[in-house]
């Protein structure tokens, strides 16, 4: 084809056709001739056009039959029909069913007629436009929706990779803290392994008061720490077998604002340093705790749940000075000094905990594992 536009007239008379031909022979485009429907059909099948123009009275198929044809299978071409007066009542009713662009009646106006052409090419046009556009809307919210599928899978992905960054970071945190904790329990062989069980001990009973995660995280910490001060203890101190002189004892009891001291510099550490500080208050604020003699809700929760650990741990191990006592008297001793010493509710999560576990738990040697422990 030598243009880029092109038109088909239908008509079953060849003198139409060939004026249609001399009239369009400047004009920048294809015109194609038909003289039946059929010829038509099969021209379109063939070549596209943009414009299309046919009689109406032909004999086989009438020109309105032959536009619901092509408007069935070419909807993009502009139809229009060519029509003689008397044929004006058919004509009307093609174009209000919406088959037709334009009506052109006989005998036409050349300059009308070309006009009306050259209009309805650029209606072609504009549909041909209109579809790109659309195209080109569908294509970029493909990409978009692709876009937005991948966003998607790096975030999922990075932080795929950030939970495995902090689980790796923790993973190195706790094992610092327990290596810190080991190495105070060292200075005494009677106490190895005391901080490793009272962190545990401590993280069992946060777990049974129904605290988070992170709130267990912390007191299995603090209770891993609670006596990391004893670093700053004579060592003659520390493991003396027999009783205590009392300034001995209040030397001893310097070591949970040592230990606070070596931790609150310690970014990570810092929330920590409170609950090491006060594991040796009392809950009724008695003379009897240090170092501050607080009461109550004033001492920090880990610290209260520490404490019970702590008895409970100390009273179950062997000493120097004595064996580990009966987890009857273990019980009796909390039942006792519940209230006084003990947070009551401490005192009873772990009670409650020795009923349904028995009391295996206490000897185990398994080393703990935050992760196993709490999503366990
Ligand atoms: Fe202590
Ligand atoms: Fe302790």
């Amino acid at each position: 084809m030598k243009y880029k536009r092109t038109i088909l007239f239908v008509d079953d008379e060849p003198n139409i056709l060939k004026s249609l031909q001399r009239l369009l022979r400047q004009d920048e485009m294809n015109v194609l001739c038909a003289s039946t429907g059929v010829e038509a059909l099969e021209i379109l099948g063939k070549t596209p056009a943009q414009v299309f123009v046919t009689d109406q009275r032909m004999p086989e198929m009438s020109g309105v039959d032959l536009l619901s044809a092509v408007r069935e299978r070419h909807p993009e071409i502009i139809r229009m029909m060519l029509t003689g007066f008397t044929e004006i009542k058919v004509a009307v009713e093609a174009i209000n069913h919406g088959e037709i662009y334009r009506l052109i009646t006989k005998p036409w106006n050349d300059d009308e007629l070309r006009a009306t052409i050259r209009q309805a090419f650029e209606q072609a046009d504009l549909k041909e436009e209109i579809k790109r556009l659309n195209q080109v809307t569908r294509e970029q919210n493909f990409k978009f929706q692709d876009m937005n599928r991948n966003l998607e899978e790096k975030v999922r992905e990075r932080t795929k990779q950030l939970a495995h960054k902090h689980h790796e970071l923790r993973t190195a945190y706790v094992q610092t803290v327990g290596a810190l904790a080991e190495a105070v329990d060292a200075k005494d062989a009677y106490t190895r392994g005391h901080s490793e069980r009272v962190g545990v001990y401590a993280s069992k009973i946060a777990r049974e008061m129904g605290f988070t995660k992170e709130f267990i995280e912390r007191v299995y910490i603090a209770g891993l720490l609670h006596d990391v001060g004893k670093i700053g203890i004579r060592d003659a101190l520390i493991s003396k077998p027999g009783k205590l002189t009392e300034a001995e004892y209040e030397e001893i009891k310097r070591h949970p604002s040592i230990g606070a001291k070596i931790l609150e510099p310690v970014d990570f550490l810092a929330d920590v340093a409170p609950c090491v500080r006060h594991h040796h208050e009392w809950y009724d604020g008695s003379s009897s705790g240090y170092p501050d003699r607080l009461r109550g809700d004033a001492i920090p929760l880990p610290s209260r749940i520490i404490l019970v650990a702590d008895t409970v741990e100390a009273m179950t191990s062997d000493r120097p000075y004595r064996k580990a006592m009966p987890i009857d008297c273990v019980v009796s001793e909390l039942n006792k000094y519940s209230g006084s010493q003990f947070d009551p509710t401490c005192a009873e999560a772990f009670l409650r905990l020795l009923d349904r576990e028995g009391e295996c738990f206490i000897r185990s040697e398994v080393k703990f594992d935050i992760y196993e422990f709490i999503e366990g």
